[in-house]
């Protein structure tokens, strides 16, 4: 199948990568030019892990194709992928604005029936809203179904989720046109569920409203255990044995953050008060969520005191591992804390420091986690980076002027951590 992609962040380009990979014709279509013009020498704007392999293997194999002519690709494909960013305005609310720029520009070129497929994470209504765009914007006149494909994908995993999804959700108005959809993702060979749009719309945004509300339950027992000397590890682990729960997204630590979590349950709020209901559960995950940081930081400053001079060593910057994404990452609130009450900050992360130069220019930035280390009076876990799980800490500790650690991570042992002479504070464990 011949397919356009509109958008080249990270839905985008993993769709359009794993759609050639599959053996489809793709084009990816960015209007920055500079973005098409690095992906066009092989150089990739982001940070995930087996992305540029696969790129490059497509791309040689003349299957992947990066552009700025919107109209050529759209020309050309049976299907076209609006893949674009959908950030939040300031009341919360999601900026539709690329999306209909997008609708518009397919508007222009549409020369015959194709399928248009919402893969932004959009609010319920999008689909009607696209299908409006183009609809009064055409110049030819020509018929085209809208559909609603959520993309599930996490960064740091993107090829990997995408290949293997815990399912497909095909919200599209009639059973041909899904059909079309379930064609193209035949060869992946997982579940797929065929809905209305409507509600593959609002199943991407449960989905990820669920996920939150799990975070911000365990952080809220953290608290508990924090106050009865219980440990929020093993509460964890004992309550997620439960098939009807599950281990996944039980850790507890300084919160969610990233481009998604954050963004979209401000949007389903939104989108809530709209119908007239105020989601009163999802405005209290976003409040224990915003809770985390200056707790973390009062457990900090609770057993060092003064900041005022200290050197804090941060381990981790960007919003989780094996990315280099600094949106919404918990580091650089936790960071600016210590930095407006004097401390010096010194800092590693294996793959976001270029991304965090921009947003943190006071801090001093280290090699690795042992430099970070030098001189230190604390120790800062803020991403669980697999690598700080496997450091020497004697070397560490040696190179320490106070070895003190505060995990916001629950990433270290505690009691071997204490044995081997540190001072350790996590979350939610004794
Ligand atoms: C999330 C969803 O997991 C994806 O399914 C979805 O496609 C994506 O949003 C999206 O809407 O595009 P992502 O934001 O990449 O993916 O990362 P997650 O792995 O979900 O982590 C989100 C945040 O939750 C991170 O800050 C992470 O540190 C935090 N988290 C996660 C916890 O604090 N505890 C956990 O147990 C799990």
């Amino acid at each position: 199948m011949n397919i356009c992609v509109i958008g080249t962040g990270y839905v985008g380009l993993v769709t359009g990568v794993i759609f050639a990979d599959l053996g489809n014709d793709v084009t990816c279509v960015d209007k920055i030019k500079e973005k098409i013009d690095s992906l066009n020498k092989g150089i990739m704007p982001i940070y995930e892990p087996g992305l540029e392999e696969m790129v490059k293997r497509n791309v040689v194999d003349n299957r992947l194709f990066f552009s700025t002519d919107l109209h050529g690709a759209v020309e050309k494909a049976e299907i076209i992928f609006i893949c674009v960013g959908t950030p939040p305005k300031d009341n919360g609310e999601t900026d539709l604005s690329y999306v209909e720029g997008a609708a518009k520009g397919i508007a222009k070129s549409i020369n015959g029936y194709k399928i248009v497929v919402n893969k932004s994470t959009v609010p319920v209504g999008t689909g009607d809203f696209v299908r409006k765009v183009i609809e009064k914007n055409k110049i030819h006149n020509t018929d085209f179904d809208v559909v609603s494909n959520p993309e599930f994908l996490r960064e740091g995993s993107a090829i990997a989720d995408a290949l293997s999804p815990d399912r497909i959700i095909i919200g599209a108005p009639t059973k041909q046109v899904a059909v079309k959809l379930l064609e193209l993702y035949a060869t992946i060979g997982r579940p797929m569920l065929i809905t209305d749009v409507y509600s593959a719309e609002i199943i991407k945004y449960a989905s990820n409203a669920f996920l939150a509300m799990k975070i911000s339950f365990i952080n809220a027992i953290a608290d508990i255990c924090e106050l009865a000397g219980a440990n929020v590890t093993d509460v964890a682990k004992g309550v997620g044995y439960d098939s009807r729960i599950g281990q996944a997204f039980l850790n507890a630590g300084l919160g969610f953050g990233g481009s998604c979590f954050p963004k979209d349950i401000q949007s389903l709020v939104h989108t809530a008060e709209k119908f007239g209901y105020n989601f009163k559960l999802l405005k209290s995950i976003l409040d224990i969520n915003k809770e985390r940081v200056p707790h973390f930081v009062e457990i900090i400053k609770d057993k060092i005191g003064e900041l005022k001079g200290k050197i804090i060593g941060v381990l981790g910057l960007s919003f989780k591992p094996d990315t280099d994404d600094m949106r919404d990452a918990k580091s650089v609130e936790i960071i600016n804390i210590l930095l407006n009450e004097g401390a010096v900050i010194k800092a590693y992360d294996p793959v976001a420091m270029e991304n965090a130069k921009k947003i943190l220019p006071a801090v001093k930035y280290c090699a690795n986690a042992y430099e970070v280390s030098e001189g230190a009076d604390a120790i800062v876990v803020i991403t669980e980076w697999r690598e700080f799980k496997l450091l020497n800490m004697e070397r560490i500790k040696n190179l320490m002027r106070k070895p003190a650690i505060f995990d916001g991570r629950n990433i270290y042992d505690a009691e071997r951590t204490r044995k081997m002479g540190f001072e350790y504070y996590s979350i939610g464990r004794p």
